[in-house]
């Protein structure tokens, strides 16, 4: 459908008309008027904040603490950030120059973008990928290159794929594991040979680690702590998937001090500071959180076992994600499109999905199911589903 010609369009950046609505949020606009549907669509924990971090930002609201913070972001969070990825994965980055708060990855990725980026310079990424990845390298009037992943491979990118890719323009390499859409993570040895062509070329590597935390099966490896790539890596992380905090919008990135300061230039003129009490609640999300991490985490492992099995059950084919909190079933049984599928199932069986279409080309075929919902829900939602696909089968 082409939108209706309006005289306010010349006022309309190329820049803006350049990237496309999200194909996540068009799904939620679509069920927002629909009783009794269970939702697989938005991925966020179906968890509120665990109260004690909440409560540390009434408490703090309560005493007045109101203002701006730093455009750094508050000093003992900052800290606390520093020390966790030392304890977590042996890594030194200094609060003060190395680490920058922001109002979630969303904005780490759009100042990574913009503070690295000349119009044309191109950036390598996974096709399928997040949402926002592309549209971040376009928004800063650069170009994203997408490397091929399957299921085959289990969704893990080859260094040598990203490799046939480099050109005189490319200036860096997003990726981001555990991935959204695939729920894929990369072996260390994955990691290394990529780290390794990075190097090589001189290339940024751009490393969205939201998910870290929710990792299955093994250890996440930190892009940024392979041996050497400190001044090739932008790391970023948050708050918002690990410590159910999606609404406070509060994250990092961390990453060389030339970065930092371009990306804070940028940031200081556009956000000045993620809010503050998010960054308390962050604060005592670092303190206090891990216990409540660890539970969620164990929750959204049971809830992974029981969706993959069910999707291979009624004969949706599905590779086990080893992190993040999203199946990615093949939908190649039915026929139809990812988004003619993801329609329909909506309409006949009030299940919500994301096509896998909305993630880059290579996602048609697929579709995306969050379980960070309950067991019951998903119970439900894998019946309705496979009376679907009993109906709609080829
Ligand atoms: C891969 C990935 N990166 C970044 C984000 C944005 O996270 P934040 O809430 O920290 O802005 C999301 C949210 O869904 C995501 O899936």
């Amino acid at each position: 459908m082409t939108a209706k010609k309006s005289p306010l369009d010349k006022f309309i950046s190329k820049r803006a008309n350049n990237v496309s609505p999200s194909g996540i949020r068009k799904f939620f606009d679509l069920l927002q008027d629909m009783e009794n549907v269970i939702s697989l669509g938005v991925g966020e924990p179906d968890y509120a904040t665990p109260w004690h971090i909440s409560e540390a930002a009434v408490k703090s609201l309560e005493k007045g603490y109101t203002m701006y913070t730093s455009n750094s972001g508050i000093l003992e969070l900052r800290n606390l950030t520093s020390q966790y990825l030392k304890d977590k994965y042996g890594i030194s980055y200094k609060p003060e120059g190395e680490i920058l708060i922001t109002v979630g990855v969303s904005e780490a990725l759009d100042l990574a973008m913009r503070a690295i980026l000349n119009p044309g310079d191109e950036v390598i990424m996974t096709d399928p990928h997040y949402v926002a990845y592309d549209a971040s390298v376009i928004l800063a009037e650069g170009k994203p290159v997408m490397v091929r992943t399957s299921a085959k491979n289990n969704f893990a990118v080859e260094a040598k794929d990203i490799e046939a890719k480099i050109t005189a323009k490319t200036k860096a390499i997003l990726i981001g594991f555990p991935s959204n859409p695939t729920g894929a993570v990369m072996t260390r040895q994955k990691l290394l040979d990529l780290a390794a062509v990075a190097k090589k070329h001189n290339l940024m590597v751009i490393s969205d680690e939201i998910y870290a935390r929710l990792t299955y099966e093994g250890e996440h490896t930190c892009f940024a702590s392979l041996p050497g790539v400190k001044n090739n890596t932008i790391l970023l992380g948050g708050f918002s998937k690990a410590y159910a905090m999606t609404g406070w919008r509060v994250g990092y990135a961390v990453a060389p001090p030339e970065i930092i300061a371009a990306m804070t230039k940028i940031h200081q003129y556009t956000i000045m500071c993620a809010p503050t009490p998010a960054q308390v609640a962050a604060i005592e999300a670092l303190k206090t959180g891990e216990p409540d991490v660890v539970e969620m985490v164990e929750d959204y492992n049971r809830r992974r076992k029981v969706i993959v099995k069910g999707f291979n059950d009624i004969g949706l084919p599905c590779f086990e994600p080893k992190g993040a909190f999203y199946a990615f079933p093949s939908i190649t049984p039915t026929g139809m499109t990812s988004e003619r599928f993801s329609e329909a199932l909506l309409k006949e069986e009030k299940v919500a999905v994301v096509p896998g279409s909305a993630f880059g080309k290579c996602g048609e075929g697929f579709i995306r199911c969050c379980y960070a919902t309950s067991l019951a829900d998903i119970e439900e939602a894998l019946n309705r589903m496979e009376r679907f696909v009993k109906k709609h089968k080829k």
